[in-house]
């Protein structure tokens, strides 16, 4: 193919498409903005964005005939999107454009929950806003609310409506009241972007049923199963104990479908441009509800490559790349939050500001069980020491738990650089996580053990995989100390390491885990029913400030994420691990401009002392202060860690 001159064939593309832009807003009505006035915002944009846009877009589809007729249909979608943007998001994305990084402020701290086991529906989680501000939460991410499949829907990642609430929840009025409220109230509104799949009753897949030739283009269908088994060699199943294979045959399509997770969730094809340009509209009809944080769903898995196994390939980051991009166009107000659950080098692919500028953590998820579990920190540092730093203007976001599995996606690498074998370790960590070790604090659940490979991943909340469902059962009140310091401990870390706190509503509280699960048919076989347990308002009303299990918990994420807030060391993502000669101790410096804030955490329920005097090279001041006790700590003397300490020094 012959050299292209990207900046001219692009600057020449707008040309040709600039007089239907200007016909739009001309038609467009607004009642505080001037054509004029609008024209000039959306050349400055242009001018910054087209390029880049235009690029991507012809590095995906530039060889189609037709590409000319997607370019300028993909680009007329969001103009359509951002001439109907409301007037408070339009403000929005001004204060975004000029503070790109909001995202780093030590204020962040989020909370994700399901509407119907939270507060019933939405009219009143708007009633719950006091609730998260006292908790001091800035960011609520609510898990699928859309219209969905009836009968099993995958927790509603089967979608059958993007435009519509699951009547259940409420109306897309009550969407776009709450999302106001959350707004004036200082929270941002946190919804999917389920791009991978629709449910097999959207109406692209109704159309698809009823034989329209351009709507079964947007799937992945084969007449036999030669397709499908050349491809099939070469892929992982995402949930082999409720099916088997990435493909399922549709009786009436008379067609095999590709099926990466649930057979009714059907994978678009990304391939076919014009899947680009509807999820593009799907996509900006979001944010135009008021979402300012897209959650991208199983981003892993939206580009298929025969002979690959078709996942995280380079058109996967190419293609988030340009939904960015139409973003920076139509609504720039917008970040994205990448959900790769996946190896760390790749995770690690998606995290760039023109890209995912925000991403789970799981591989510090993972590490910190396996830390609690071991009571070592050898494979949590390895991993810390060369994967935790970011790429400036991008933020992680820190779990412990959430309402998927346990996975143990760590490198091997890592692990034989400190001498454990990762697949024994694996094993180790299911066995301990699922009542199979003797003498395992933990009560968690196996998910999808796939027998063929030994595979298994864990279910259970963050409460009772930290001790304190062993501690009901038996009464104990020295496992239920144990286990109230092992949640502070981590918590305090996750707050403190780098990135946006999450925590998975009821963790506040220290639900446990629900087995009720088992006897509902549609969820029996899913066991991470077993960690989204119904929120019970019987619990604040009972132990709000009170000595309690519920009251202490509530009591320290509530100072933990205050303190957070207070100290301008945690601003950004500036990282070091400490040299804290302790193989059961984590220590790390984080730091913003001239703040400095040392953490330290004991991971096991043994006193430790460790020396800090390495400090002085480090021209941190000879006298700190915990944060939360007061204490102060000298760097002369061995600082000594209580069970699961956990400390944030500050400078004294
Ligand atoms: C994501 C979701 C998970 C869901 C899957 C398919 O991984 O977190 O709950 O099952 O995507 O949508
Ligand atoms: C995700 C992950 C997988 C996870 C699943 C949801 O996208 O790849 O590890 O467990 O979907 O359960």
């Amino acid at each position: 193919m012959p050299e292209i001159d990207f900046a001219y064939e692009a600057e020449r593309s707008l040309r040709r498409i600039r007089p239907k832009i200007l016909d739009r807003i001309e038609r467009s009505e607004s009642s505080r903005f001037s054509f004029e006035e609008r024209v000039e915002v959306i050349d400055a944009r242009l001018a910054e964005h087209w390029e880049r846009l235009f690029m991507l877009l012809h590095q995906l589809y530039g060889n189609h005939y037709d590409f000319f007729f997607y370019l300028e249909n993909i680009l007329l979608t969001a103009i359509d999107c951002w001439l109907n943007r409301p007037d408070d998001l339009y403000d929005l994305d001004i204060r975004r454009e000029n503070d790109p990084g909001w995202y780093l402020s030590n204020n962040m701290a989020g909370g994700s929950l399901y509407v119907d086991l939270f507060s019933g529906d939405l009219p009143r989680l708007r009633e719950k806003i006091p609730y998260f501000q006292e908790l001091g939460l800035s960011y609520v991410h609510l898990m699928p609310l859309y219209a969905s499949r009836a009968g099993n829907s995958d927790g509603g990642y089967a979608i059958s409506d993007y435009r519509a609430v699951d009547p259940k929840l409420g109306t897309l009025e009550d969407l776009q009241l709450l999302a106001a409220d959350f707004r004036a109230a200082g929270i941002s509104l946190v919804l999917d972007f389920v791009f991978n799949h629709t449910s097999d009753d959207h109406e692209w897949a109704i159309q698809a049923r009823e034989g329209d030739r351009e709507h079964l283009d947007y799937y992945h269908t084969y007449p036999d199963r030669t397709i499908p088994d050349q491809y099939e060699q070469h892929l992982r199943e995402i949930f082999p104990t409720v099916r088997r294979g990435n493909f399922t045959w549709h009786e009436e399509l008379q067609r095999w479908v590709w099926t990466t997770f649930n057979s009714f969730q059907w994978d678009l094809k990304y391939a076919n441009p014009e899947v680009f340009r509807a999820m593009s509209a799907e996509m900006l009809f979001l944010a135009n509800t008021g979402v300012e944080i897209l959650r991208l769903d199983a981003v892993a898995f939206i580009w298929k490559q025969m002979g690959t196994n078709c996942e995280n390939l380079p058109q996967a980051h190419t293609l988030i790349q340009a939904f960015n991009s139409v973003c920076r166009i139509a609504a720039p107000g917008l970040a994205f939050k990448s959900e790769a659950i996946v190896h760390p080098d790749e995770v690690a692919k998606y995290i760039h500001r023109q890209e995912c500028q925000i991403s789970y953590n799981p591989t510090l998820m993972a590490l910190l069980w396996e830390s609690i579990a071991t009571r070592q920190t050898k494979l949590l540092k390895q991993s810390l020491s060369h994967r935790h730093q970011l790429p400036r203007g991008t933020s992680w976001v820190n779990y412990l738990r959430g309402h998927d599995d346990i996975g143990w996606s760590f490198d091997n690498g890592d692990a034989w650089a400190v001498g454990i074998n990762p697949d024994g370790h694996r094993k180790f960590l299911n066995d301990f996580y699922t009542g199979a070790f003797e003498g395992s604090f933990a009560r968690g659940v196996p998910f999808q053990h796939n027998t063929d490979t030994g595979d298994m991943r864990v279910s259970g909340t963050m409460a009772s995989l930290a001790g304190l469902e062993e501690a009901a059962e038996q009464d104990d009140k020295e496992l239920r100390e144990m286990a109230l310091r092992r949640i502070r401990m981590l918590q305090g870390v996750l707050a403190s390491i780098g990135g946006i706190p999450l925590i998975f509503l009821g963790e506040e509280w220290g639900l446990l885990n629900d087995y009720d699960y088992l006897e509902d048919p549609e969820k029996a076989e899913d066991s991470r029913w077993v960690h989204r347990p119904a929120m019970d308002w019987n619990i604040p009303k009972k132990h709000r400030g009170k000595k309690s299990t519920p009251g202490r918990l509530f009591r320290s994420l509530k100072e933990i994420l205050e303190m957070r807030k207070a100290l301008p060391a945690l601003v950004g993502n500036q990282f070091q691990l400490l040299p804290v000669d302790d193989e059961h101790v984590l220590a790390y410096l984080r730091w913003h401009d001239a703040s400095n804030l040392i953490v330290i955490a004991n991971f096991s329920e043994k006193p430790r002392s460790v020396d800090l005097s390495f400090l002085r090279q480090e021209g941190i001041a000879h006298f700190l202060k915990d944060v939360f006790s007061q204490q102060t700590v000298s760097t002369k003397n061995e600082c000594s860690l209580g069970p699961y300490e956990l400390l944030w020094l500050e400078e004294d």
